[in-house]
């Protein structure tokens, strides 16, 4: 019998090389309790987390809580079924319509998670014989919706404004397309140039579909992400958005103004064959998403953490993946796998937990410390944090 398996053999000689040298495995840590958005209790000991994505804090919002648990009260554990059978609640309605007032749009469908909202937007509406093109450095969800409507992909150099022009401009005659963008890039924390990006679609009749799962809440006035911050949300035609990061629960959703997006209700198949979620978490996620509208003070604090940390880490010698901070993900460049392993658990050993980021997540074969910054992140935890680091640091001999 061949074994399948054995496809995987190099990496699993990779992990137990790593566990063999007495490291903790850092894919496989436990939250025993926790606290609060920003700190749990891992090993037994207090530790401060920097690495959740729960950019806003919302997870422990008092109002959050409540609506899950009247909707849990009202509705039951679950809906048992597909959206189009008997899973859509009056909880799936008021999230959508939160979303549509959120982003001031016409249409918005909700999915049972981020990844499948990007799988089934994407694979919909760009099939068989349509290009897709989109930043080389996208996110999994994206590559596997390219995959699964089995379109021809066109991958460009990331960030590049010139290299999607020319990839565009290659594109046969009369043939569908569609671009794909994120806002903010997950594994270094750097924007899109969308104003540009967008610009080009639009000068080349092409549909962009963004998305906005690592600014939603965030970046943009009304916290639309970063298609807003940079005044060209109403030239994109479709946001994909999650519920697992900003909003604090989880789901995944598009927004549009596309005047027969409601068709894909029928057509797209990872919203039809699948159950969908809980009342309990589109209660929660309908309360955020509004809550997070009147956030501004929020986001405020959450640039300012944002700033403090980037300058700290710098200042400490470490080498970062921007230069200047663009959003709530500021990425500590390590040398090697194992340098970072070690560098990941000294820090959890300091009572901060960060993630540790490998290809093939990673751009470039790069190894990231990448730390996710909450509004909730007081000054003085900041201020623990990079004393954590420079602790961390010296241990290892990352720093001198
Ligand atoms: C850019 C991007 N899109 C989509 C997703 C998927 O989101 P979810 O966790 O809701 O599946 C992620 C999650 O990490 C992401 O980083």
């Amino acid at each position: 019998m061949t074994d399948l398996f054995a496809k995987f053999d190099p990496l699993i000689q990779q992990r137990q090389q790593l566990l063999d040298g007495g490291v903790t495995d850092p894919f496989n840590l436990v939250m025993e309790r926790v606290e609060s958005p920003t700190v749990a209790i891992c090993n037994g000991k207090r530790t401060i987390l920097l690495g959740t994505y729960n950019y806003m804090g919302m997870t422990f919002d008092p109002d959050v809580i409540a609506a899950g648990k009247q909707a849990l009260d009202d509705f039951g554990s679950g809906t048992t079924g597909s959206r189009v059978l008997n899973g859509t609640y009056a909880g799936h309605r008021a999230v959508e319509d939160a979303l549509k007032d959120f982003y001031a749009m016409d249409h918005a469908m909700v999915f049972s998670t981020g990844y499948q909202a990007n799988l089934g937007v994407i694979s919909t509406i760009a099939g068989k014989d349509d290009y897709i093109v989109l930043d080389i450095d996208s996110h999994a969800s994206i590559y596997d919706g390219c995959a699964l409507g089995n379109a021809q992909i066109v991958p460009f150099r990331h960030n590049d404004i010139d290299a999607l022009e020319k990839r565009l401009k290659r594109i046969p005659e009369g043939a569908g397309k569609l671009v794909v963008l994120e806002g903010v890039y997950s594994m270094l924390g750097d924007i899109a140039p969308l104003k540009e990006m967008v610009a080009v679609c639009k000068a080349n009749g092409t549909m962009v579909l963004v998305d906005e799962a690592h600014s939603m809440g965030f970046i943009g006035e009304h916290g639309r992400g970063v298609a807003e911050a940079q005044g060209v949300i109403d030239d994109v035609d479709f946001i994909v958005g999650t519920f697992s990061k900003s909003v604090g629960t989880v789901g995944g959703f598009c927004v549009s103004n596309h005047p027969k997006f409601e068709i894909l209700r029928l057509v797209c198949r990872p919203y039809v064959f699948t159950a969908s979620l809980p009342p309990s978490v589109v209660a929660t996620a309908a309360t955020s998403v509004r809550k997070l509208m009147d956030s501004a003070d929020k986001r405020a604090h959450l640039w300012e953490n944002s700033k403090r940390l980037h300058a700290g880490l710098r200042q400490l010698g470490f080498t970062l993946g921007t230069d200047e901070p663009q959003s709530a993900i500021i990425a500590v460049i390590m040398p090697d796998l194992e340098t970072g392993a070690a560098m990941w658990e000294a820090l959890l050993h300091e009572g901060l937990y960060v993630n540790l980021a490998r290809p093939p997540a990673t751009p470039a074969g790069m190894t990231l410390l990448r730390c996710s910054l909450c509004a909730l992140h007081s000054e003085e935890q900041v201020g623990e944090i990079l004393g954590m680091f420079a602790a961390a640091g010296r241990a290892t001999g990352c720093l001198s």
